[in-house]
């Protein structure tokens, strides 16, 4: 008798080695010329969009790939093991297109999801703001309603990918007086009349990704670009993020797999005492503590997209959001050690910049602050558990 094993199906195996030989020829190259100059890297956006491999979370019905949560980690995963900044083209196209496939009507969904599915734009996602960041509720961005239009006023910070994406999800207060039911989501296109964008923020890391201000200024859209009824935005923001968490899981399961990958070649390489330096048993239960690390948050992160596909198939998944946070928040502290004991296993070399290890470990820090600090994560974590 034969048991299935556990791990990913045979397509998601080759669906990897696919993009990897892609992320090894055409984006690990560029990796450390985006990191230096901080341009948007247009070569790995042409390579993705060519192969399909931009956003092929988008389902069938819209134009696009179809493929399952579990894909499109893998996608994320294997790009950011190249470059972590390239790998916020596929994440960020998931995390904007998400509310639309969440609580969108079909008429929606098929106006925006068919051209990023087609690559002619990517999709932002537009939450945060300057003081509303962990506390999204507290956002300030009004849209009114004006007849058949909504007229938005007011500034959303730190979008990433900002000017670069053609279109916009942002979450905008309808009803100032409902907290947090008052908050409604819509479609905002980069060429609406009275959309701008503030200058780009100077990073510590993920320098290729452009994150910028997102400025409304009566901003006047159709109604009919409000993502499900009003006031019911910020739910579907958090709801995305439930899906969405474990794409950033990926980037930073990539990350940490390129500074693991790189370390366990130079180790191998580099002497010292007369031998190389992978002989000396500290390094070696520092490699195999590293590897450890790193299997472990790979698994929870692919629990986590079972759990989001068969969300996403309709069905109740009560233990998503622990899943999906837990999976973000173990990720990316693993990556943040990992990358941490990769610079460190290099020695002064690490420290440099003709070693990739400092740019990923520079790269890992975001992960454990994006969609939601790890101190969010935590909270919502035991939210679940004790709610
Ligand atoms: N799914 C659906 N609805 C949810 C939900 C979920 N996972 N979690 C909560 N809700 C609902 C609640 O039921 C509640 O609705 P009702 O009043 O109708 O019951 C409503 O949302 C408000 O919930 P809370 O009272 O729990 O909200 P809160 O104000 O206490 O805040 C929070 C909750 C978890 C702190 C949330 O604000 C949060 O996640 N903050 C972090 C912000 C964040 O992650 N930002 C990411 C920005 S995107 C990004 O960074 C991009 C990138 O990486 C590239
Ligand atoms: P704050 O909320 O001010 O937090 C400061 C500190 O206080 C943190 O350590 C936090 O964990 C802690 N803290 C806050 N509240 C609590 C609490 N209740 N309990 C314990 N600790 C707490 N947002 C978008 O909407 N779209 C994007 O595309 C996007 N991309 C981003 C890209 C980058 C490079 C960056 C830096 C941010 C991006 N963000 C985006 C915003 C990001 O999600 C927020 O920065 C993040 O949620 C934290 O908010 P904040 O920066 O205001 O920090």
């Amino acid at each position: 008798m034969s048991f299935p094993l556990y791990a990913p199906a045979e397509e998601h195996q080759m669906l990897r080695e696919t993009v990897r030989a892609l992320a090894d020829e055409k984006i690990a190259p560029h990796a450390a010329e985006v990191d230096e100059t901080g341009e948007f890297p247009w070569d790995a956006y042409k390579a993705l969009t060519a192969a399909d491999l931009h956003a092929v979370h988008v389902p069938e019905e819209y134009g696009g790939a179809g493929a399952d949560a579990l894909a499109a980690v893998i996608v994320i995963e294997e790009v950011a093991r190249a470059c972590a900044s390239s790998s916020l083209i596929p994440a960020v196209n998931k995390l904007g297109t998400v509310p639309l496939l969440l609580s969108a009507s079909d008429d929606l969904k098929r106006r925006y999801l068919a051209p990023v599915a087609r690559g002619e734009g990517m999709f932002s996602y537009a939450l945060s703001e300057a003081e509303a960041g962990s506390d999204a509720a507290a956002m300030k961005t009004r849209a009114v309603r004006d007849g058949d239009h909504y007229v938005l006023n007011g500034s959303k910070m730190w979008i990433t990918n900002a000017g670069i994406s053609e279109f916009y999800t942002v979450m905008a207060v309808t009803d100032p007086e409902a907290g947090a039911r008052g908050i409604s989501a819509f479609v905002v296109e980069k060429g609406d009349e009275g959309v701008s964008f503030g200058p780009k923020e100077k990073k510590l890391g993920i320098k290729g990704s452009p994150t910028r201000q997102v400025i409304l200024e009566n901003v006047r859209i159709p109604a009919d670009r409000m993502i499900g009824p009003e006031g019911t935005g910020f739910k579907t923001a958090l709801a995305t993020l439930d899906h969405t968490r474990i794409t950033i899981a990926a980037q930073a399961l990539g990350i940490a797999q390129g500074a693991l990958d790189y370390a366990v070649g130079y180790v191998k390489e580099r002497r010292q005492f007369g031998k190389p330096i992978a002989e000396f048993q500290g390094l070696q239960f520092m490699i195999a503590d590293m590897a450890m690390k790193l299997e472990a948050a790979r698994q929870l992160t692919y629990a986590a997209a079972a759990k989001s596909e068969a969300a996403m198939q309709g069905e109740k998944v009560a233990d998503l959001t622990f899943f999906s946070s837990a999976a973000k928040c173990a990720a990316s502290d693993a990556a943040m050690e990992i990358t941490t004991d990769a610079v460190q296993l290099l020695g002064g070399y690490g420290y440099t910049r003709d070693y990739p290890v400092e740019r990923m470990m520079r790269d890992a820090k975001i992960t454990q602050i994006y969609e939601g600090t790890n101190q969010i994560q935590r909270m919502v974590m035991a939210r679940q558990l004790l709610k």
